[in-house]
């Protein structure tokens, strides 16, 4: 265990950076071992952490030097210039962003998923899957182990808070405008989000008809369920909704042999990664606003029909940047570093 590590988090005034800092303050972590960090735009805010109040530097070599662990919540362009001067530091880096997912060299890590990987790299640098990506593999993992998987068709609901504090504001902005009989502005999504739902999350590959936030599933996935020796095919479709917080996932999953819903169910119920919440007739299943601060996802309305029984049919709901970012980032950290924080 290392009790005298230093961790510094960037990006600690974002979405995912104030869910990090919450992460670290439920494990006790000390705040005088801890540094928050931002571009220049952030310079001295000050950002509460428990009883103490801890002030935003701007990242640079100089507020590195020193850190063993550097966990980076920032977007993709800043993480690639940001993870080599971490490196460079001698830290132990951690990044949610896209901007590793897909490199081989970098390992892609869902910590309690295949957390094995971390101990078998010699860089530096580890990369974590998208949201969407950590809700669908701890879903999936159960129903391949017991039934096999071949398919997973997904559409994802996802909230405004998944592109960050700017998608909060113009949400914020076009909601309140619309309910004084304005017409907004659209800045952040491609077009109006309030009362509204866009069928695009973040820019489309080059020459493809698929986003990158949907591709990033497909390849997440197949780099993630390698390390099984079975990989199903995962694809789907990124719809921005105008919730605040939480993804909704639609999920029809192709299992490899037809399983009735109640041994599907009981399956899902044995991961501890997973709360089945599955009682429809009473009106319990998962909604976005049960999820927030939750460090499960939840899975409910689960459906077979007898034309196809291999299909299973379900709603699941993740924290987007508490489940889906902050915790892997603190966990898959301090794994790295060798804390038991
Ligand atoms: N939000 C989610 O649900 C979610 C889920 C999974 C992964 N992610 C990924 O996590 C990362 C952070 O997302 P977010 O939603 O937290 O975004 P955000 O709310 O926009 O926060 C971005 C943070 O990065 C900082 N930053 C931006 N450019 C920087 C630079 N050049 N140097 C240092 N700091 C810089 C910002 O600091 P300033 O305040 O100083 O600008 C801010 O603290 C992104 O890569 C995103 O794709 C997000």
């Amino acid at each position: 265990m290392n009790e005298n590590l230093r961790i510094a988090v960037v990006g600690a005034t974002g979405v995912v950076g104030t869910e990090v800092l919450s992460t670290l303050l439920l494990r006790d972590f000390p705040a005088e071992q801890l540094t928050v960090l931002g571009s220049e735009r952030s310079e001295g805010e000050e950002l509460a952490y428990g009883e103490e109040t801890l002030e935003v530097e701007p990242v640079s070599a100089e507020t590195l030097r020193g850190m063993g662990l550097v966990l980076l919540a920032t977007p993709a362009d800043a993480s690639r210039t940001l993870a080599s001067m971490a490196q460079a530091a001698g830290a132990w880096v951690v990044d949610a962003s896209s901007a590793f997912r897909a490199d081989g060299t970098v390992p892609l890590v869902l910590p309690g998923f295949n957390s094995e990987a971390l101990g078998s790299f010699k860089g530096r640098i580890v990369a974590l899957p998208s949201a969407v990506t950590t809700a669908v593999a701890n879903i999936v993992e159960p129903l391949r182990q017991a039934f096999g998987v071949a398919q997973v068709q997904v559409t994802a609901l996802m909230g405004v808070s998944s592109s960050g504090q700017r998608g909060l504001k113009e949400l914020e902005q076009q909601t309140s405008a619309l309910l004084s009989g304005r017409e907004p502005e659209a800045h952040v999504f491609p077009h109006r989000v309030g009362f509204n739902l866009v069928p695009q999350v973040g820019p489309f590959l080059a020459n493809s008809p698929w986003t990158e936030e949907e591709a990033g599933w497909t390849l997440e996935c197949a780099r993630l369920f390698a390390s099984k020796g079975e990989v199903p095919v995962v694809a789907g479709t990124a719809v921005q909704v105008p919730t605040f917080f939480g993804h909704g996932l639609s999920l029809h999953v192709r299992l490899k042999k037809p399983a009735p819903v109640e041994q599907a169910r009981a399956a899902l119920k044995g991961s501890p990664a997973l709360k089945v919440l599955d009682t429809p007739t009473e009106k319990v299943y998962p909604l976005p606003s049960l999820v927030t601060a939750d460090p499960t996802i939840h899975v409910g309305r689960l459906r077979s029909f007898p034309q196809a029984p291999e299909w299973l049919t379900l709603f699941a709901t993740v924290d987007n940047a508490g489940r889906g970012a902050a915790l892997n980032l603190v966990e898959a950290g301090l794994r790295l570093a060798g804390s038991d924080a």
